[in-house]
């Protein structure tokens, strides 16, 4: 028997969006530390989880949050770094994000990984909200330091509001032509049936304010069962990378979505060729409001209560593959705990034929989107596993029937230098991209230049 200990877990917040659209630049506002500052070109190089508490929330969101309102611990947020999929970011049932913020620049308006995000967002059903960032660009803006939107709206100009709406209207637009309906967020007043459209400044902190108060309200309003968890229970969670870390080898940054992960845990996690039963041997935090990928050093912990984003050291991790699921087993039997991840993963697995192309990614998730999109246009797939094109995915794809399948498509993946040379001489195709859709339209050109 175990005893229980139910709870409210923090809701997982997935902010996303285009490349340079200003994610980590929100995140990095609401942290107040200077990530931005550690990264090689402002590109963010891994996912990170940031807790932000409830009081945090409401001094960033001043008069908007009165914290007695709500009983939700604050919100976890999960930057998805432009050239990552979002699509990692998947649990069992559908999305591991409870919640997500879609970043869209309001001077570049939808842009690929714009559509990709709709896209997953819609198929997973995830409840989201629009962050138009970078209000500040346009022209002859007055900005107030992190004033909440409305105030710093009505004192710019009539010309330069009447710039902003415009801007403003043309994302409304986007998202209605894709079955959204959506408005400015002070006008919504059912966030489950419209989409919220907040417009801000990572820059000068503008509408973050508004951005804390419409996640905080939209978590409470119509998340509050969905978080009531066992927090004593044994954890569950998914993978978001695989790493080696100088003195632990291979680790997992994991985000634990239910339950507790102890230091003398035993965990049973997806691998490539088979599912791995390891011990813990070390569970790494990172510090209070900082991000996994920008800690050097880790704070160690006896044990960790979902929501969190944790590092897991343990033997045997080399084979784990990003997105798959990561369950305790504490005093339950081993082969059940195994039962639960394989079926888990089952659900994850691509239907693959006889004849078809070849399809690698980097995480469960997005090799699962690419096979979605792959159906929708009507391309078999014969071989799709996560990791990098070696010299064995060549093999397959030179001995298909069909010239029209010798071809791999590679998202967000290395080519290994053997394989390259492989596919050269024997004429195989490797597309790669960090954007599905265009992967498949560089397939679908192919196809149809081999048919003329
Ligand atoms: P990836 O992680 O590479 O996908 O990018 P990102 O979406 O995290 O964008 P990031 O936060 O790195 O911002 C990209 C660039 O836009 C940086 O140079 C930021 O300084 C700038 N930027 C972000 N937000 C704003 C804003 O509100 N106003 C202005 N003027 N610039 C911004
Ligand atoms: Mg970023």
């Amino acid at each position: 028997t175990t005893s229980t200990d139910a709870a409210l877990r923090t809701p997982i917040v997935a902010v996303l969006g285009h490349v340079d659209h200003g994610k980590t630049s929100v995140l990095d506002k609401v942290r107040g530390s200077a990530v931005i500052e550690g990264e090689a070109g402002a590109i963010t190089q891994h996912i990170g989880a940031t807790a932000v508490p409830l009081d945090v929330i409401s001094e960033i969101a001043g008069e908007l949050v009165d914290p007695t309102d709500f009983d939700l611990p604050g919100l976890l947020f999960i930057d998805t770094p432009g050239h990552h999929s979002f699509a990692t970011l998947r649990s069992r049932g559908g999305a591991l994000a409870d919640i997500a913020i879609l970043v869209v620049d309001v001077n570049d308006g939808f842009q690929p990984q714009t559509e990709e995000a709709i896209e997953i967002l819609k198929r997973s059903e995830t409840p989201f909200i629009v962050a138009a960032n970078k209000i500040d660009t346009v022209p002859g803006w007055n900005p107030t330091e992190d004033a909440p939107v409305q105030a710093t709206y009505e004192s710019q100009s009539d010309r330069v509001r009447g710039d902003l709406d415009e801007k403003l209207y043309e994302i409304i637009g986007q998202l209605s032509d894709r079955g959204f309906s959506a408005d400015l967020y002070w006008r919504v007043q059912n966030f489950q049936n419209n989409v919220g459209v907040v417009p801000v400044s990572a820059m000068t902190g503008e509408g973050i304010p508004d951005l804390l108060t419409v996640m905080m309200g939209l978590s409470q309003r119509y998340m509050k069962e969905a978080m009531e968890i066992d927090v004593a229970g044994p954890g569950v969670g998914t993978v978001l990378e695989v790493k080696e870390e100088k003195g632990f080898g291979t680790t997992l940054d994991v985000v634990l979505y239910d339950g507790t992960v102890r230091e003398d845990d035993t965990i049973v996690v997806g691998g490539a060729d088979s599912t791995i039963v390891t011990d813990v041997r070390a569970l790494l935090k990172p510090r209070p409001l900082s991000e996994i990928r920008t800690e050097s050093r880790f704070e160690n912990v006896d044990e960790l209560k979902a929501a969190a984003g944790i590092k897991i050291a343990a033997p045997e991790l080399d084979d784990a593959m990003s997105g798959a699921p990561m369950r305790v087993v504490r005093d339950r039997e081993i082969d059940d705990v195994i039962g639960e991840v394989e079926a888990e993963l089952a659900d994850i697995a691509v239907d693959t034929v006889e004849q078809g192309i070849v399809v690698k990614a980097d995480t469960l998730g997005s090799l699962e989107a690419m096979s979605n999109a792959l159906e929708e246009a009507e391309v078999p797939i014969v071989r799709a596993e996560v990791g990098d094109v070696a010299p064995r995915d060549i093999s397959v794809a030179s001995t298909a029937e069909d010239p029209m399948h010798e071809a791999i498509l590679a998202f967000n993946v290395d080519v290994l230098a053997d394989a390259r040379t492989a596919a050269e001489n024997q004429d195989v195709r490797i597309f790669e991209s960090d954007v599905i859709y265009r992967l498949i339209e560089e397939y679908e050109e192919f196809v149809e230049e081999r048919e003329q």
